[in-house]
Protein backbone atom coordinates (compact mmCIF):
# COMPACT_ATOMS: atom_id res chain seq x y z
CA UNK A 1 0.00 0.00 0.00
CA UNK A 2 1.80 3.25 -1.40
CA UNK A 3 0.44 6.56 0.44
CA UNK A 4 0.67 10.58 -1.04
CA UNK A 5 0.12 13.38 0.76
CA UNK A 6 -1.78 16.76 -0.50
CA UNK A 7 -0.86 19.26 1.38
CA UNK A 8 1.85 19.22 4.10
CA UNK A 9 0.95 22.04 6.51
CA UNK A 10 -0.04 21.09 10.12
CA UNK A 11 -2.22 18.26 9.92
CA UNK A 12 -0.63 16.67 6.80
CA UNK A 13 2.53 15.98 8.38
CA UNK A 14 0.32 14.57 11.39
CA UNK A 15 -0.88 12.53 9.41
CA UNK A 16 2.86 11.71 7.90
CA UNK A 17 4.15 11.07 11.43
CA UNK A 18 0.87 8.80 11.99
CA UNK A 19 1.17 6.83 8.91
CA UNK A 20 4.99 6.68 9.45
CA UNK A 21 4.60 5.22 13.06
CA UNK A 22 1.71 2.48 12.05
CA UNK A 23 3.78 1.16 9.31
CA UNK A 24 2.57 3.23 6.11
CA UNK A 25 5.18 5.54 5.28
CA UNK A 26 4.36 8.18 3.11
CA UNK A 27 6.27 7.96 -0.24
CA UNK A 28 5.41 11.14 -2.42
CA UNK A 29 4.58 14.78 -0.62
CA UNK A 30 2.73 17.62 -2.35
CA UNK A 31 2.30 21.03 -1.05
CA UNK A 32 1.83 24.66 -3.09
CA UNK A 33 4.81 25.19 -0.91
CA UNK A 34 8.06 22.66 -2.03
CA UNK A 35 9.04 23.72 1.15
CA UNK A 36 6.56 22.46 3.05
CA UNK A 37 6.61 19.04 1.34
CA UNK A 38 9.93 18.50 1.62
CA UNK A 39 10.04 19.37 5.58
CA UNK A 40 7.06 16.33 6.07
CA UNK A 41 9.20 13.98 3.70
CA UNK A 42 12.73 14.63 5.54
CA UNK A 43 10.56 14.47 8.72
CA UNK A 44 8.15 11.40 8.36
CA UNK A 45 8.82 10.10 5.00
CA UNK A 46 10.80 9.48 1.89
CA UNK A 47 10.17 9.65 -1.67
CA UNK A 48 9.37 12.56 -4.17
CA UNK A 49 8.17 15.83 -3.45
CA UNK A 50 5.68 18.21 -5.84
CA UNK A 51 4.08 20.87 -6.21
CA UNK A 52 1.94 19.59 -8.80
CA UNK A 53 -1.18 17.37 -7.12
CA UNK A 54 -1.45 15.96 -10.45
CA UNK A 55 1.95 14.31 -10.56
CA UNK A 56 0.84 12.34 -7.52
CA UNK A 57 -3.00 11.47 -9.19
CA UNK A 58 -1.05 10.01 -12.26
CA UNK A 59 1.52 8.15 -10.46
CA UNK A 60 0.47 4.36 -11.50
CA UNK A 61 2.47 3.36 -7.67
CA UNK A 62 0.50 5.52 -5.64
CA UNK A 63 -2.92 3.52 -4.02
CA UNK A 64 -4.26 5.65 -1.54
CA UNK A 65 -4.09 9.99 -0.94
CA UNK A 66 -4.31 11.93 1.71
CA UNK A 67 -6.03 15.45 1.59
CA UNK A 68 -4.97 17.60 4.31
CA UNK A 69 -5.41 21.09 2.64
CA UNK A 70 -7.54 24.06 3.23
CA UNK A 71 -10.96 23.44 2.75
CA UNK A 72 -11.72 25.23 -1.09
CA UNK A 73 -9.36 22.46 -2.06
CA UNK A 74 -11.04 19.36 -0.80
CA UNK A 75 -13.62 19.28 -3.49
CA UNK A 76 -11.36 19.76 -6.78
CA UNK A 77 -8.90 17.49 -5.05
CA UNK A 78 -10.83 14.66 -4.17
CA UNK A 79 -12.82 14.47 -7.29
CA UNK A 80 -9.61 14.12 -9.60
CA UNK A 81 -8.06 11.92 -6.70
CA UNK A 82 -11.09 9.62 -7.45
CA UNK A 83 -11.39 10.02 -11.01
CA UNK A 84 -7.93 8.97 -10.92
CA UNK A 85 -8.61 5.50 -9.21
CA UNK A 86 -7.26 6.62 -6.02
CA UNK A 87 -8.25 5.69 -2.33
CA UNK A 88 -8.63 8.72 -0.36
CA UNK A 89 -8.60 9.73 3.19
CA UNK A 90 -10.18 13.08 3.31
CA UNK A 91 -9.76 15.85 6.14
CA UNK A 92 -12.78 17.00 7.08
CA UNK A 93 -15.32 19.14 6.13
CA UNK A 94 -15.49 16.47 2.92
CA UNK A 95 -16.57 20.49 1.20
CA UNK A 96 -18.19 23.02 2.16
CA UNK A 97 -21.16 22.53 0.36
CA UNK A 98 -23.51 19.84 -0.46
CA UNK A 99 -23.41 19.72 -4.24
CA UNK A 100 -20.19 19.32 -3.75
CA UNK A 101 -19.69 16.60 -1.39
CA UNK A 102 -22.26 14.72 -3.40
CA UNK A 103 -20.29 15.00 -6.32
CA UNK A 104 -17.35 13.82 -4.88
CA UNK A 105 -19.35 11.13 -3.45
CA UNK A 106 -20.39 9.90 -7.36
CA UNK A 107 -17.00 10.17 -8.41
CA UNK A 108 -15.93 7.81 -5.44
CA UNK A 109 -18.74 5.17 -5.89
CA UNK A 110 -18.05 5.33 -10.29
CA UNK A 111 -14.55 4.30 -9.80
CA UNK A 112 -15.18 2.17 -7.05
CA UNK A 113 -12.08 3.16 -4.46
CA UNK A 114 -12.70 3.88 -0.92
CA UNK A 115 -13.05 6.77 0.71
CA UNK A 116 -12.66 7.74 4.37
CA UNK A 117 -13.41 11.32 5.75
CA UNK A 118 -11.75 12.35 8.96
CA UNK A 119 -14.07 12.32 11.64
CA UNK A 120 -11.74 11.08 13.69
CA UNK A 121 -13.98 10.80 16.72
CA UNK A 122 -16.02 7.73 15.26
CA UNK A 123 -12.83 5.39 16.03
CA UNK A 124 -12.41 6.92 19.38
CA UNK A 125 -12.72 3.67 22.08
CA UNK A 126 -14.56 5.76 23.93
CA UNK A 127 -17.36 6.49 21.39
CA UNK A 128 -16.86 2.87 19.83
CA UNK A 129 -17.99 1.62 23.99
CA UNK A 130 -20.66 4.15 23.83
CA UNK A 131 -22.02 2.46 20.14
CA UNK A 132 -22.19 -0.76 21.54
CA UNK A 133 -23.58 -0.43 25.68
CA UNK A 134 -26.31 2.44 23.67
CA UNK A 135 -26.84 1.37 20.41
CA UNK A 136 -30.11 3.53 19.79
CA UNK A 137 -29.85 6.52 21.72
CA UNK A 138 -33.24 9.02 21.88
CA UNK A 139 -31.50 12.58 22.61
CA UNK A 140 -28.15 13.86 22.46
CA UNK A 141 -26.16 17.02 22.93
CA UNK A 142 -23.12 17.69 21.08
CA UNK A 143 -20.67 20.67 21.83
CA UNK A 144 -17.76 22.43 20.43
CA UNK A 145 -16.73 25.59 22.83
CA UNK A 146 -13.36 27.27 22.31
CA UNK A 147 -11.19 30.29 22.64
CA UNK A 148 -11.50 32.97 19.81
CA UNK A 149 -10.50 31.04 16.44
CA UNK A 150 -10.03 34.43 14.18
CA UNK A 151 -6.72 34.53 16.54
CA UNK A 152 -3.58 32.05 15.92
CA UNK A 153 -2.39 29.85 13.03
CA UNK A 154 -6.33 28.73 12.15
CA UNK A 155 -7.53 31.88 11.72
CA UNK A 156 -7.85 31.01 8.09
CA UNK A 157 -10.95 29.70 9.15
CA UNK A 158 -12.85 32.93 8.78
CA UNK A 159 -11.30 32.63 5.10
CA UNK A 160 -15.32 32.89 3.56
CA UNK A 161 -13.54 30.64 0.71
CA UNK A 162 -10.45 28.62 2.36
CA UNK A 163 -12.54 27.88 5.51
CA UNK A 164 -16.19 28.22 5.46
CA UNK A 165 -16.40 29.52 9.65
CA UNK A 166 -16.37 27.82 12.56
CA UNK A 167 -19.43 25.42 11.85
CA UNK A 168 -18.25 24.08 8.99
CA UNK A 169 -14.98 23.66 9.81
CA UNK A 170 -14.49 23.07 13.41
CA UNK A 171 -17.78 22.31 15.33
CA UNK A 172 -18.69 19.60 12.03
CA UNK A 173 -16.64 16.86 14.23
CA UNK A 174 -19.80 17.45 16.40
CA UNK A 175 -22.40 17.70 13.99
CA UNK A 176 -20.20 14.00 12.39
CA UNK A 177 -20.23 11.93 16.28
CA UNK A 178 -24.00 13.36 16.90
CA UNK A 179 -24.96 11.78 13.56
CA UNK A 180 -22.76 8.52 14.11
CA UNK A 181 -23.87 7.84 17.54
CA UNK A 182 -27.82 8.51 16.63
CA UNK A 183 -26.83 5.91 14.08
CA UNK A 184 -29.55 7.13 11.55
CA UNK A 185 -30.52 9.91 9.01
CA UNK A 186 -31.14 13.91 9.81
CA UNK A 187 -34.66 15.20 8.98
CA UNK A 188 -34.88 18.87 9.80
CA UNK A 189 -32.88 21.14 11.55
CA UNK A 190 -33.46 24.70 13.24
CA UNK A 191 -30.68 27.03 14.62
CA UNK A 192 -30.65 30.70 15.96
CA UNK A 193 -26.77 31.87 15.83
CA UNK A 194 -24.90 35.44 16.33
CA UNK A 195 -21.84 36.78 14.84
CA UNK A 196 -19.53 38.47 18.21
CA UNK A 197 -15.87 38.38 16.76
CA UNK A 198 -15.26 41.79 14.78
CA UNK A 199 -12.63 40.63 13.07
CA UNK A 200 -14.76 37.43 11.33
CA UNK A 201 -17.43 40.07 9.47
CA UNK A 202 -16.00 38.87 5.97
CA UNK A 203 -18.82 36.12 6.50
CA UNK A 204 -22.47 35.74 6.74
CA UNK A 205 -21.81 32.82 9.44
CA UNK A 206 -22.12 32.23 13.19
CA UNK A 207 -19.60 32.11 16.17
CA UNK A 208 -22.32 31.38 18.79
CA UNK A 209 -24.99 28.78 17.19
CA UNK A 210 -27.54 26.87 19.22
CA UNK A 211 -29.35 24.23 16.60
CA UNK A 212 -31.63 21.56 16.84
CA UNK A 213 -31.71 17.93 14.54
CA UNK A 214 -34.37 16.10 14.34
CA UNK A 215 -33.82 12.68 13.43
CA UNK A 216 -35.74 10.01 11.24
CA UNK A 217 -35.90 7.66 14.14
CA UNK A 218 -37.58 9.87 16.18
CA UNK A 219 -34.58 11.09 18.22
CA UNK A 220 -32.95 14.58 18.71
CA UNK A 221 -30.14 16.47 19.67
CA UNK A 222 -29.17 19.76 20.70
CA UNK A 223 -25.88 21.22 19.29
CA UNK A 224 -23.47 24.23 20.43
CA UNK A 225 -20.92 25.32 18.36
CA UNK A 226 -19.15 28.66 19.80
CA UNK A 227 -15.55 30.26 19.87
CA UNK A 228 -16.54 32.05 23.18
CA UNK A 229 -14.47 30.48 25.47
CA UNK A 230 -13.03 27.58 26.39
CA UNK A 231 -14.66 25.57 29.03
CA UNK A 232 -11.83 23.69 31.06
CA UNK A 233 -14.27 21.36 33.29
CA UNK A 234 -15.97 19.70 30.06
CA UNK A 235 -12.91 20.68 26.91
CA UNK A 236 -13.04 22.15 23.63
CA UNK A 237 -15.50 18.76 23.23
CA UNK A 238 -18.24 17.41 24.65
CA UNK A 239 -21.23 15.48 24.13
CA UNK A 240 -24.09 13.32 25.88
CA UNK A 241 -26.21 10.74 24.94
CA UNK A 242 -29.71 8.98 26.42
CA UNK A 243 -31.49 6.17 25.46
CA UNK A 244 -34.39 6.21 28.15
CA UNK A 245 -32.42 3.96 30.58
CA UNK A 246 -28.71 4.90 30.49
CA UNK A 247 -26.43 7.67 29.25
CA UNK A 248 -23.06 8.35 28.38
CA UNK A 249 -20.98 11.87 28.87
CA UNK A 250 -18.04 11.90 26.99
CA UNK A 251 -15.56 14.41 28.10
CA UNK A 252 -11.54 15.64 28.26
CA UNK A 253 -11.63 15.95 24.07
CA UNK A 254 -13.61 12.85 23.80
CA UNK A 255 -10.53 10.44 25.65
CA UNK A 256 -13.05 9.97 28.67
CA UNK A 257 -16.93 8.30 29.01
CA UNK A 258 -18.70 8.35 31.92
CA UNK A 259 -21.66 5.95 31.70
CA UNK A 260 -24.93 5.64 33.89
CA UNK A 261 -27.21 2.13 33.84
CA UNK A 262 -24.31 0.74 32.24
CA UNK A 263 -22.00 -2.49 33.37
CA UNK A 264 -19.08 -0.21 33.37
CA UNK A 265 -18.78 3.47 35.48
CA UNK A 266 -16.15 4.36 32.37
CA UNK A 267 -13.57 4.66 30.11
CA UNK A 268 -10.86 6.59 29.82
CA UNK A 269 -8.44 5.73 26.53
CA UNK A 270 -5.49 7.44 28.45
CA UNK A 271 -5.42 4.25 30.62
CA UNK A 272 -5.29 2.12 27.97
CA UNK A 273 -1.92 0.69 26.07
CA UNK A 274 0.17 3.10 24.17
CA UNK A 275 -0.25 0.71 20.68
CA UNK A 276 -3.87 0.41 21.47
CA UNK A 277 -4.41 4.36 21.37
CA UNK A 278 -2.32 4.57 17.77
CA UNK A 279 -4.35 2.01 16.44
CA UNK A 280 -7.70 3.78 17.03
CA UNK A 281 -7.00 5.62 13.59
CA UNK A 282 -8.82 6.57 10.86
CA UNK A 283 -6.09 5.61 8.40
CA UNK A 284 -6.18 2.43 9.75
CA UNK A 285 -9.92 1.81 9.49
CA UNK A 286 -9.69 2.56 5.92
CA UNK A 287 -6.82 0.46 4.92
CA UNK A 288 -8.65 -1.96 6.73
CA UNK A 289 -11.55 -1.63 4.79
CA UNK A 290 -9.75 -1.51 1.45
CA UNK A 291 -7.87 -5.10 2.35
CA UNK A 292 -11.15 -6.70 3.51
CA UNK A 293 -13.51 -4.76 0.76
CA UNK A 294 -15.62 -3.42 3.97
CA UNK A 295 -16.90 0.42 4.48
CA UNK A 296 -14.78 2.74 6.20
CA UNK A 297 -16.19 3.95 9.80
CA UNK A 298 -16.46 7.37 8.06
CA UNK A 299 -17.19 6.71 4.23
CA UNK A 300 -18.26 9.47 1.54
CA UNK A 301 -22.43 8.97 1.93
CA UNK A 302 -22.03 9.81 6.00
CA UNK A 303 -19.45 12.60 4.65
CA UNK A 304 -21.98 14.02 2.46
CA UNK A 305 -24.67 14.20 5.16
CA UNK A 306 -22.51 15.71 7.62
CA UNK A 307 -21.91 18.29 5.25
CA UNK A 308 -25.68 18.51 4.90
CA UNK A 309 -26.48 19.32 8.47
CA UNK A 310 -23.63 21.99 8.62
CA UNK A 311 -25.15 23.58 5.53
CA UNK A 312 -28.66 23.48 6.67
CA UNK A 313 -27.85 24.65 10.07
CA UNK A 314 -26.13 27.99 8.51
CA UNK A 315 -29.33 28.25 6.69
CA UNK A 316 -31.50 27.85 9.72
CA UNK A 317 -29.80 30.48 11.62
CA UNK A 318 -29.72 32.91 8.18
CA UNK A 319 -33.36 32.75 7.69
CA UNK A 320 -34.72 32.15 11.39
CA UNK A 321 -36.80 28.91 9.61
CA UNK A 322 -36.52 25.51 9.84
CA UNK A 323 -34.87 23.53 6.82
CA UNK A 324 -35.58 19.93 6.35
CA UNK A 325 -31.81 18.25 5.70
CA UNK A 326 -30.88 17.26 1.87
CA UNK A 327 -30.61 13.09 1.41
N1 LIG B 1 -9.26 16.02 11.89
C1 LIG B 1 -8.77 16.94 12.72
O1 LIG B 1 -8.81 16.81 13.93
C2 LIG B 1 -8.16 18.20 12.15
C3 LIG B 1 -7.45 19.09 12.97
C4 LIG B 1 -6.89 20.23 12.36
C5 LIG B 1 -7.06 20.46 11.01
N2 LIG B 1 -7.78 19.56 10.27
C6 LIG B 1 -8.01 19.76 8.83
O2 LIG B 1 -6.81 19.53 8.12
C7 LIG B 1 -6.81 20.32 6.94
C8 LIG B 1 -5.56 21.17 6.88
O3 LIG B 1 -5.51 22.01 8.03
P1 LIG B 1 -4.11 22.51 8.61
O4 LIG B 1 -4.38 23.04 9.96
O5 LIG B 1 -3.09 21.44 8.45
O6 LIG B 1 -3.79 23.71 7.62
P2 LIG B 1 -2.33 24.27 7.24
O7 LIG B 1 -2.52 25.67 6.79
O8 LIG B 1 -1.38 24.04 8.37
O9 LIG B 1 -1.86 23.36 6.02
C9 LIG B 1 -2.52 23.30 4.78
C10 LIG B 1 -1.47 23.03 3.72
O10 LIG B 1 -2.12 22.73 2.49
C11 LIG B 1 -1.38 23.34 1.42
N3 LIG B 1 -2.27 23.47 0.26
C12 LIG B 1 -3.36 24.27 0.12
N4 LIG B 1 -3.95 24.07 -1.08
C13 LIG B 1 -3.21 23.12 -1.72
C14 LIG B 1 -3.31 22.48 -2.97
N5 LIG B 1 -4.29 22.79 -3.83
N6 LIG B 1 -2.39 21.55 -3.30
C15 LIG B 1 -1.39 21.22 -2.44
N7 LIG B 1 -1.25 21.81 -1.21
C16 LIG B 1 -2.14 22.74 -0.86
C17 LIG B 1 -0.92 24.67 2.01
O11 LIG B 1 0.18 25.20 1.30
C18 LIG B 1 -0.56 24.25 3.45
O12 LIG B 1 0.80 23.86 3.58
C19 LIG B 1 -8.12 21.12 6.97
O13 LIG B 1 -9.11 20.41 6.27
C20 LIG B 1 -8.46 21.15 8.45
O14 LIG B 1 -9.84 21.35 8.70
C21 LIG B 1 -8.30 18.45 10.82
Amino acid sequence: MNLALIGCGQMGRGHARAAHDLGFPVVAFCDLHREAATQARDEYGCGYVTTDPGRILRDEEIDLVIIATHHDAHHPLALAAAQAGKHILLEKPMCLTVSQAVEVAEAVDKAGVKMAINCKFRIAPTVQKAKHLIPHPRISHGQLAMGDSSQGRSAWIWDKDDGGGLLISTAVHTVDLLSYLMGCKAEQVYAEGRLFGTAKTTMETSDALAGTIRWDNGGVSTLISTDQGFNPMVSKWFHEIWDGERSAVFSAHTSRVDFGGCEIAYLDVRELPEDEQRRASMLLNLIDAIREETRPLCDQWEGVQTVAICNALEAAARTGRPQRVWR
